[in-house]
């Protein structure tokens, strides 16, 4: 739907939805082919997300655009963070709660109000067209790339700082062009490096198509500036020897040695997941691991520590990136330049989505909520490292509750202006009528 006085957004079916089409930077929906002949309930949220996004990367939009505020049937008061793995997929299929979680946002509730989404992943190696196009297919939703925040999404800031760099991980040339995406001007790939020099890695051989898609290039006179670990490495060996090499070079230079193991180039990972749920049912090593293992190595072979970056959740700067664009989503459909009051935040890792829920609700000025689903990561009747502000079996649960803790939240302050409005006459009612607030047994949440 066009929002007024804000550009058009394109809705492409899902089914047809080609890379380079999505590549072109104007905004976009992702539509299952069935509606692609009128909006279906998710289209508001999905396109007015996908307008913020484009808003605030680019900055002076943001900043001037307007406080008018559109019509607008999806409330602003609350808004929802999915985790996606363990949350809303599992091994590539939807967890079957998740659809339902989506058709009570997008108004099959109550209360009949639509309520905001984001998607905040750690999950990488694709685009987040990509992931987007993936997702709406498997949730069978119109969903929009600004809705989807990645674990290498704020990588893309790097470009500006680094020209030549490796990237590390994923399915064939896609974290390359993901890299390239963001702005990265020289990317080398594993591929390219086993091109130039097989011996490189004595137990990986490229196939013919790595052989013919990894680029000839003169590492003799190459400075790899920086290491991004964009998405899982599909071959540790090869990539932890070739991480090595660099780490321990003189200033990025294949084929040197620093005596001091302090010249290498820096490295970042999009996130530190050491387990994630994937379709085993028992959780498998993820980026994290990989991490640990580098370092590990690292001080094996040189005796040093080794630093290293992880970007993604739990770090504050995933959530701070989710807050801008829901302020910015809210600034334009609701004219109010704050971000929503509460953010409801669905994860399935304590590590990950709880911990960094629960620090990043002590920075900020609104409330982020924590809530932690029993279909991935966590294990039900264990104790989670990191507290979350409640526990629900599956992500419909967790929307419920949401809306839930919501109607009472906003019943306790209709009361209490109520109660200010007739300067304490209902004092006695309030004394003995129920609390509100069903959540005392929460401390986190003894303050809604
Ligand atoms: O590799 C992906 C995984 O570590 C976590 O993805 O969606 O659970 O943050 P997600
Ligand atoms: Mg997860």
């Amino acid at each position: 739907m066009a929002l007024p006085g804000r550009p058009k957004v394109r809705r492409v079916s899902s089914h047809d939805a080609q890379l380079n089409a999505l590549n072109l930077r104007s905004p976009t929906v992702i539509v299952p082919p069935q509606y692609l002949m009128a909006p279906s309930d998710a289209n508001e949220t999905a396109a007015a997300m996908e307008l913020a996004r484009h808003e605030i990367e680019d900055d002076a939009t943001a900043d001037s655009s307007p406080l008018t505020p559109p019509t607008s049937t999806v409330t602003d008061k609350f808004a929802f963070a999915f985790d996606i793995d363990g949350v809303l997929i599992r091994g590539g299929r939807p967890i079957p709660e998740a659809i339902e979680a989506m058709q009570v946002l997008n108004g099959k509730n109550d209360y009949g109000i639509k309520i905001p989404y984001i998607f905040v992943t750690n999950g990488g190696g694709k685009t987040e067209e990509e992931r987007c196009v993936q997702l709406s297919k498997q949730m069978d939703i119109e969903i929009s790339p600004g809705q989807f925040i990645c674990g290498h999404t704020p990588m893309r800031e790097m470009a500006a700082k680094y020209t030549t760099v490796l990237v590390i991980g994923g399915e064939g040339e896609k974290c390359r062009q993901v890299a390239e995406g963001y702005g990265f001007k020289d990317v080398v790939t594993p591929g390219d490096i086993i091109k130039h020099d097989p011996d490189t890695t004595p137990f990986r051989k490229l196939t013919e198509e790595e052989h013919q898609n990894s680029r000839k290039r003169d590492f003799e006179n190459t400075t790899i500036e920086a290491i991004f670990v964009f998405a899982d490495s599909r071959d540790w060996a090869g990539d932890q020897q070739i991480i090595l090499d660099l780490l321990m070079s003189k200033g990025g230079k294949l084929g040197t040695r620093s005596e001091t193991f302090d010249e290498g180039p820096p490295i970042f990972f999009s996130h530190n997941d050491i387990v994630w749920s994937a379709s085993h049912d028992l959780t498998r090593l993820g980026m994290g691991a990989l991490r640990l293992s580098l370092e590990a190595m690292f001080k094996a072979v040189t005796g040093k520590d080794l630093v290293t970056t992880a970007y993604g959740k739990p770090q504050i700067g995933t959530f701070e990136f989710a807050t801008r664009l829901l302020k910015q989503w809210r600034k334009a459909t609701h004219g109010i330049n704050e971000p929503p009051e509460t953010v409801y935040f669905v994860g399935d890792t304590p590590e990950s989505d709880i911990r960094g829920t629960n620090e990043y609700n002590k920075h900020t000025d609104n409330r982020w909520y924590s809530i932690l689903v029993e279909t991935g990561v966590y294990q039900p009747g264990t104790t989670p490292k990191f507290t979350p502000s409640a526990t629900v079996p599956n992500v419909l649960d967790a929307v419920l509750h949401g809306i839930e803790r919501e109607n009472q939240r906003q019943q306790k302050l209709k009361f209490q202006q109520e109660l200010n409005t007739t300067g304490g006459k209902l004092q006695e009612f309030a004394l003995l009528s129920p609390s509100p607030n069903t959540e005392k047994s929460n401390p986190l949440d003894a303050a809604v």
